[in-house]
Formats: structure tokens, sequence, C-alpha cells
């Protein structure tokens, strides 16, 4: 990958890079939409990547390049705002724009990007992005930026340049992922610890519904903005609580329900995810992988149900795998509205089922679908 970078370069801009960033897409092993609520989230870094190749200019041009799209951008560092026409540059302009407002000096850059996180497929192909673009851009400008800063950076890239409100998981676990270990993070301190994810025999599958999400198109916020709506509710009656995360089903059923029953059922679906990580993290300390993967079909119900942020196709392949034995838990992850579903699933039984979901899922749905094996890789890094 390295060399091949190298040359595309050289091939565009003349020269070689001064450095190489690899940063990982993601998985969620349980705790959705949770991030923003200041609740945990059990994410992990995974082999599928977004690579920036960089150098600095002397003048204040950025060029950009996009390898897989065979496309160019260019602009100057006095003029770095959001772009309407194409999506892809303002990840990279968001990011710039976070040393800018830090008072950095930005120099202009030669930037090129190639990436195999499928996108829209809720593995965050955005956030690795932002996290490679950041990281290269904190390593030549000598800013010395740690991590999480880095990471915050990333996600306000997100939020101005892209209008997605989103939390702080996915840059997290693409910054901060670690090779066999899923990530358990407390979103509102932003400690976290890791935890080693090793499943005898078991693997991470992935099916892409192929169905292209945008989670700017308003529901992602929607949600959020409900949530809120929860909070604000309760805290006319206990001063002391600022998210879901301080939160009860008994205080919901007592000033949600008889005011809201949407809001009640968003923020319910909230707080029993946050009470199945719970779940979820002493469970994967026995190694009781069933009792896991059962969590994980509860999250679906959830999400699909009262949370509602699944789509016909997610529904299909979660159905579709329910009750086979082989496979241990199964949800849709991110987002939602499309992407994929993650599945823990026997190996040996891998081929098979991949056959047989592939055809009776484009019979259904009338799309291709797409599988990979994720494996659980480091974050953000210097080739
Ligand atoms: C998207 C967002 C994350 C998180 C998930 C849902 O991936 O970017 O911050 O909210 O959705 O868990």
């Amino acid at each position: 990958m390295k060399k091949k970078l190298e040359n595309e370069f050289v091939a565009e801009f003349g020269h070689l890079p001064e450095v190489i960033v690899r940063s990982p897409g993601r998985v969620n092993i349980i705790g959705e939409h949770a991030d923003y609520n200041n609740g945990f989230v059990l994410p992990a870094a995974i082999d599928k990547a977004a690579y920036i190749a960089l150098s600095l200019r002397e003048d204040d041009e950025i060029h950009l390049r996009a390898v897989d799209l065979k496309e160019n951008f260019a602009t100057t560092v006095s003029n770095i705002r959001p772009i309407e026409e194409v999506s892809w540059p303002n990840y990279i302009l968001g990011c710039a724009a976070q040393f800018v407002k830090k008072g950095v000096s930005l120099k202009g850059f030669n930037l090129l990007l190639s990436s195999d996180v499928p996108i829209g497929a809720g593995l965050s192909s955005s956030a690795a992005l932002e996290c490679a673009t950041v990281f290269a851009l904190n390593y030549l400008l000598h800013t010395g930026y740690n991590r999480i800063e880095m990471v915050s950076m990333a996600q306000k890239a997100e939020h101005e340049y892209a209008g997605v409100m989103c939390g702080i998981m996915d840059q997290f676990a693409s910054m901060m992922g670690k090779a066999s270990q899923v990530i358990k993070l407390d979103c509102r301190s932003l400690e976290y610890e890791y935890v080693p994810f090793k499943l005898d025999g078991i693997k991470i599958l992935l099916f892409n519904t192929n169905v292209k999400h945008s989670l700017a198109s308003t529901e992602y916020n929607t949600r959020r903005a409900e949530c809120t709506q929860a909070v604000e509710l309760i805290k006319s009656h206990y001063s002391n609580v600022s998210s879901l995360r301080d939160i009860t089903v008994e205080m919901l059923d007592e000033y949600v329900l008889p005011v809201n029953e949407l809001v009640y059922r968003r923020s319910r679906f909230v707080i029993d995810e946050m009470d199945r990580l719970t779940k979820v993290c002493s469970y994967l300390e026995k190694n009781d992988i069933a009792s896991m993967g059962e969590c994980m079909f509860e999250t679906h119900e959830g999400l699909s149900k009262q949370y509602e942020v699944s789509c016909k196709e997610l529904d299909f392949l979660v159905d579709y795998v329910k009750d086979k034995p082989e496979v241990l838990g199964a949800r849709m992850m991110g987002g939602g509205f499309g992407g994929c579903t993650i599945n823990l699933v026997e190996e040996n039984h891998i081929d098979r089922l991949t056959r047989d979901i592939k055809t009776a899922y484009e019979t259904a749905m009338n799309l291709p679908l797409d599988f990979y094996i994720a494996s659980i890789e480091n974050g953000t890094e210097i080739l």
C-alpha cells in the first residue's frame, strides 16, 4: 500500500510525500446511539482504512486528489470553507479548519487520499478520513496535539463541515484502536479501557446491505434532539440531570411517558442499551458469547422498533440469521437507515452462510449483498 501511494503521489505532484498515515474504520459491538447521550460504547478499529499521503507546500494552495474516485479539488488556506458540490473534500477541509481555528499558521499542502472503507456502510469511512488528515497535519506542522485532542478535532470537522452532530465514538475508535482489543469508552469522562476480544472459532462478519445511508439526512440529528427533549423534561424535576446517562427508567415513566410517547420510546431505547452494554462487558469477561449475542439481537430489536433507525434490508439480514445456531449475535450497526449488520459467526460455517444469505437477500431485496470478515487492528498510525 505504501509503495502504491508513493507512486500515485509522485505521478500527481511530482515529488514523494513527507508522510503517509493509515486510519481505520470501526465496528461497534454494542452501545449504539449511546455516545452522544454520555453513555458507554464498545467499538474497535478494523482492517479497512483510509490512507492519506501528505506534504506541505511553501504557498497557501491546497491540492487534493482522491485516487479511488479519480477526482481532484483545489483551494487555498485563506478560502477554507465547506463546499456543496462534492462531499469528500469537506472532511479534509473541515480538519484543516480546526488547525486554523486553534491559531496555527497553516501552510498549503498536497494531499492524496485512498480508502478501502466502504462509503455509507456504517463503518465510519468519514471518521477514518478525518483522523488520518488531522494526524498527518499534526505530524507535519509539529503542533503536538495528543490523540484525544485530535479525536475532538476530527469530530468537530464532522459537525462543522458534514453537518452531522455525531458523538465521539467513531473518531475515538479510529484514532485509539488496538489490535485484538475492543475499547470500553465512557463517553462522558472519556476514560477508556482496552478489553481483549478473542473469541475462539468465532469471527466478526459484516453484511453490507448496499443501502447507502446519509446520516446527514436529518434523522440522526433528529434522534439526538429527541434525546435532549427527554433530558429537558426531567431536568425540571431533577436539576442535577444533564444527559440520558443520569436518567432512570422510573424517571422516564413518571415524567416523559405521560407527556410525549415518541420521546419516551427513543430515550427508553438508549437507557436499555446502556444497561445491555454493562451486561455484555460482564459476559465478555466470562467468555459467555451466547448471552452476549442475545443482547445484540435485543439491540437490533430496539433500534428497529423503538429508535426506528433500521430499514427493511437491515431487518431482513438480522431476521435471516436469527435462528441459525452458528450465528451467536447480529444487529444493525452505526447510525442506521442502511449500511452493515455486524454478526458473530462460527468460523467454519461462514462460507455456507454467506452463500445462502447472499442468494436470499439479492432475490428478496434486488440489491447486491457484500460481506467482510473484520479483524480488529491498531488505530491511526504512520506507515
Ligand atoms: C454514527 C455516529 C456515532 C454514533 C453512531 C451510533 O456512527 O457517527 O457518533 O452516534 O452513529 O451509535
